[in-house]
């Protein structure tokens, strides 16, 4: 038997494996059953499950690949043979998606297992997760709990991209030829982390344009994925999940757990052709994509860090309402005690001495200036020199008998624990109903070292704590549905799918130097969409890119710079004259007429900004429906962001994605080109400014 799951191109086809061991992939793309049928096994080292593509397997049904699941029974019985259970169902869901259920167990060990296939025709993506409940009379613990994996054909080896690096330079590529082998990446810091986004490019080696398939799991704690090449295999296996070294699982009698779901997708293209794949799916997981949640933003942090007093605020907040801010944000500093990054976390409250009036002297000053109000919080942090800490020490993720390692000063916050969880989300509710403030930076500034020991005394630390992450948010966005959520953990440190359908926006780094940034976002944009890419203008230079030759970047650069996402300022405003500020308004009005193409239009990258030149295209409509949450393929206005270093030869940038046939303008221009001209001549930048450029095209 076989089931077909339609995507929006194609179709993702999987067929019953031989003797009831689940579900074995068939094919992927616009044809079904384009893949070739499973093998037989040759010689007696391999058994027929081995080399099969299966969905999802474990640990004690074959022994080549690896398994997706490693369980382990209180007796000490290691492994399961998952067989069919029951009828496996193929349905609608309500929002058109279509899912398949497959029932598995080992009716042995006493363990089930459903495994969930979805698809929907909006878009390219596959997703998996997978149900487990222990049906034993004893505990089984969860060694490596994965909900599945994709087998992606790839013969005679694979071109694997990496996105990782460190913090301050997140999202940086690295890519890897694997032959033969297992290729694994992750993170044992109790988030995402700075050093690998969950996130492969899988492509037949050396291909530049053909068949690329991309792979990410949506799961903000400690994590591994793994692609396992077996040698002569005609495919390379990606899985994920939950970190299997620094944790275990552990089902009690009765209990069960939803694995973090893995998405895989498949493009024909080139990689802006599979950027657009993931982010017409991340459009699903996003609540709006409207400006109600992606403000302009005025923050603090680089301005005045800890040092926040009420009158020096609301200076800085006339000055971000002249340049037209929508929001301003008072980033960390405001509460008691916290004048450095040595004390206080935990303390919720205004520090009344610097700030008279507390919070809402702040909020009514922004609100009277005709802006909103946010607040940067740090919630699973405590200062160990803070009242919170002298309260409950035993709150602090840590390991008994082992002394507490502090990073930045600070201790994690054990939010796994119930009585952690309770009193987060009090004082948030606490903070945002006493106050009226509707953008939240939610920050997380260290990994979790100390973890070690949940609150049950459970290596679980990190799913516990990530889950109660999870149910925070979403409370909060339950409760407060007016409150813009931007993510962040000392820059980029917990991006992922999840974090993604339950905050507004991310904060991709702490590094704002304009050509750094420009880098760190072009890596971003690969996988991720543009209506989430939180980026301030700042006055810091690069750390990295030190190309004296050129000079520093102009302000016309940096605002071009961070247009490319969700604008922001963070400059310290009362430093610029002005001229400045008049130009930097200017700017942010230029912004907001185009932004609703920058985030609801379709991107393509051209260069990179490690080359002289390079620039970014976004195509859309201005009058796109937000409220239709896929990527049309409306191409009515054409945005370009260029970015040079100064006295390098023109930039033509060879427009995609237009409707050949159709007629553009470029905005305060008399030449009327077909869309097909565009991308055959290309669009020859006129550098307006001495580094940089906008250009916007409209279908005439
Ligand atoms: C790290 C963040 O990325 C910064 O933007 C700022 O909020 C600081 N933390 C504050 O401590």
């Amino acid at each position: 038997m076989t089931w077909i799951l339609p995507t929006r191109s194609g179709q993702y086809v999987v067929a019953e494996a031989p003797r009831g061991a689940g579900l074995v992939f068939v094919g992927w793309g616009p044809s079904a059953g384009e893949a070739t049928a499973p093998v037989a096994a040759t010689s007696s080292f391999e058994a027929d499950l081995d080399l099969l593509p299966l969905e999802a397997t474990a640990l004690g049904t074959r022994n080549v690949h690896g398994a997706e699941l490693v369980v382990r029974r209180a007796d000490g019985v290691r492994g399961a043979r998952l067989a069919v259970s029951g009828e496996i169902t193929l349905e609608r869901d309500d929002d058109g998606a279509t899912h398949l259920v497959a029932p598995l167990a080992d009716d042995v060990l006493g363990l089930s297992v459903r495994l969930h296939i979805r698809t929907h025709p909006g878009h390219d993506v596959v997703e998996k997760w997978a149900d487990l409940h222990n049906d034993s009379g004893e505990s089984i613990e969860v060694l490596r709990g994965w909900g599945g994996a994709f087998n992606v054909p790839v013969d005679g080896g694979a071109s694997v991209e990496l996105l990782g690096g460190a913090w301050s330079r997140e999202f940086t590529p690295f890519t890897a030829e694997l032959a033969a082998g297992t290729l694994s990446v992750g993170s044992r810091q109790g988030i995402t982390s700075h050093t690998y986004s969950p996130v492969v490019t899988v492509a037949p080696a050396g291909a530049d344009f053909g068949v690329r398939y991309g792979v990410a799991l949506g799961y903000s704690g400690s994590w591994r994925m793994a692609l396992d090449a077996v040698p002569f295999a005609d495919h390379v296996r990606v899985s994920a999940g939950p970190d299997d070294e620094s944790g275990i699982l552990t089902l009690a009698p009765g209990a069960g757990l939803t694995t973090p779901t893995l998405a895989g997708v498949r493009v024909e293209g080139d990689a802006d052709d599979l950027a657009h794949a993931w982010h017409t799916y991340q459009a699903t997981l996003a609540r709006t994509r409207g400006p109600e949640h992606r403000p302009v933003v005025y923050n603090s942090w680089f301005a005045t860090t800890f040092d926040i007093r009420t009158e020096h605020q609301l200076e800085l907040a006339r000055a971000a309402a002249q340049v037209g801010a929508e929001v301003f944000v008072v980033d960390d500093g405001w509460f008691r005690g916290r004048t450095s990054d040595h004390a206080a976390l935990g303390d919720w409250e205004a520090d009344t001495d610097r700030i008279p009036g507390g919070l809402g002297a702040l909020a009514e000053g922004a609100k009277n200036l005709g802006m909103r109000f946010g607040l940067w919080v740090e919630p699973e942090a405590v200062s160990p020199d803070s009242d919170l800490y002298r309260a409950h020490p035993e709150w602090a993720h840590h390991v008994a008998g082992r002394p507490l390692e502090t990073l930045r000063h600070q201790y994690v916050l054990d939010l796994g624990r119930p009585d952690v969880e309770e009193w987060v989300l009090g004082t948030l509710r606490r903070l945002l109903t006493e106050n009226d403030i509707t953008y939240l930076k939610w920050d997380m500034n260290r990994s979790i070292a100390d973890g070690g020991q949940s609150a049950v005394g459970g290596d679980d630390w990190s799913w516990r704590h990530t889950q109660a992450y999870y149910r925070v948010l979403d409370a909060l966005r339950a409760e407060f549905p007016q409150v813009t959520v931007e993510a962040c953990a000392g820059g980029g440190g917990r991006i992922d799918h999840a974090v993604l359908a339950r905050t507004d926006v991310v904060w991709p780094s702490d590094e704002s130097g304009p050509r750094d940034r420009l880098a760190i976002q072009h890596g971003f944009l690969g996988v991720l969409p543009a209506w989430t890419m939180s980026s301030w203008v700042t006055d810091l230079p690069d750390q990295l890119d030190r190309d004296r030759a050129s000079g520093p970047a102009s302000l016309e650069f940096r605002f071009v710079v961070a247009m490319a996402g969700v604008l922001g300022i963070g400059a310290d405003l009362l430093a610029w004259d002005a001229p400045t500020r008049e130009r930097a308004a200017s700017f942010v009005e230029l912004y907001r007429s185009i932004r609703h193409v920058v985030h609801t239009g379709r991107v393509r990258r051209h260069g990179t900004p490690a080359d002289a030149a390079c620039a970014v295209q976004y195509t859309g409509s201005e009058g796109a429906d937000v409220s239709d949450l896929g990527l049309g393929d409306a191409a009515d206005t054409v945005v370009v962001l260029a970015w040079r270093r100064p006295g390098v030869a023109p930039l033509t940038v060879h427009l995609r994605d237009l409707d050949p046939d159709a007629r553009y303008q470029v905005r305060g221009g008399d030449e009327v080109r077909t869309g097909k001209e565009l991308d055959r001549d290309g669009l020859a930048v006129s550098w307006t400014w001495r580094d940089c450029d906008v250009l916007i095209l409209d279908r005439v």
